[in-house]
């Protein structure tokens, strides 16, 4: 599954992940996506903390959204514009009620009026996030965890910028995705 990642990067420790979800926050907007898939323990969450940090949120507010199918973490100081985090478990969520119930209508577009969303189990809601979101799938490796990151839609255009940051981070990766001046989408 999804050997054509455009970036894909090998983390030793948990601390890496997070890395590498840091560099993920910084270059998010109000209304992204970015779908977490991988086994127990992969490290989804950890993911998710360095992603909150990159957001400029405080990452000791995320937990595994355990018994609970969606979580807000805010910004501590007055709204500025930012967005917050929605952090949703799709691994609850078993119905079209559950998705309404936490507030996902057709695309989610009224969860993401600024908010970047992050769901852990991805795959088990896939028809409904639409065509334009980070993929990334995490893998169990013997020197760690292997992150595959795959760009759809908008995301293709921030992909480079996103290496770059990985770069930046001290985060060695193989990039494989477009680089810029390449011209429109085919
Ligand atoms: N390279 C690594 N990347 C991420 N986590 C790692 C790594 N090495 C060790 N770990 C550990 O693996 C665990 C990952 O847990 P985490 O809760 O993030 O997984 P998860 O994918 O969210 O699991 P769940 O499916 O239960 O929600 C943590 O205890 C973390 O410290
Ligand atoms: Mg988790």
């Amino acid at each position: 599954m999804n050997e054509r990642a455009d970036i894909v990067i090998d983390t030793g420790s948990a601390e890496q992940t997070a890395a590498a979800g840091r560099a993920v926050g910084r270059c998010c907007t109000a209304g992204d996506i970015i779908a977490l898939q991988g086994e127990l323990g992969a490290g989804k969450t950890q993911l998710v903390r360095g992603l909150a940090e990159g957001l400029g949120l405080d990452p000791r507010q995320v937990s595994s959204p355990t018994f609970v199918m969606a979580q807000e973490y805010e910004h501590t100081a007055p709204p500025d514009g930012r967005p917050i985090l929605v952090h949703i478990d799709a691994y609850r969520i078993t119905s079209e009620d559950d998705l309404t119930s936490i507030g996902w209508h057709r695309r989610g577009e009224e969860l993401r009026e600024g908010a970047v969303v992050a769901i852990e189990w991805a795959s088990l809601i896939r028809p409904v996030l639409g065509e334009d979101l980070l993929w990334v799938e995490l893998r169990h490796e013997s020197h760690g965890r292997r992150l595959l990151l795959s760009a759809h839609g908008s995301w293709s255009a921030k992909i480079q910028v996103l290496s770059e940051l990985f770069r930046d981070a001290g985060l060695s990766h193989r990039f494989s995705g477009k680089t810029s001046g390449g011209g429109a989408e085919p």
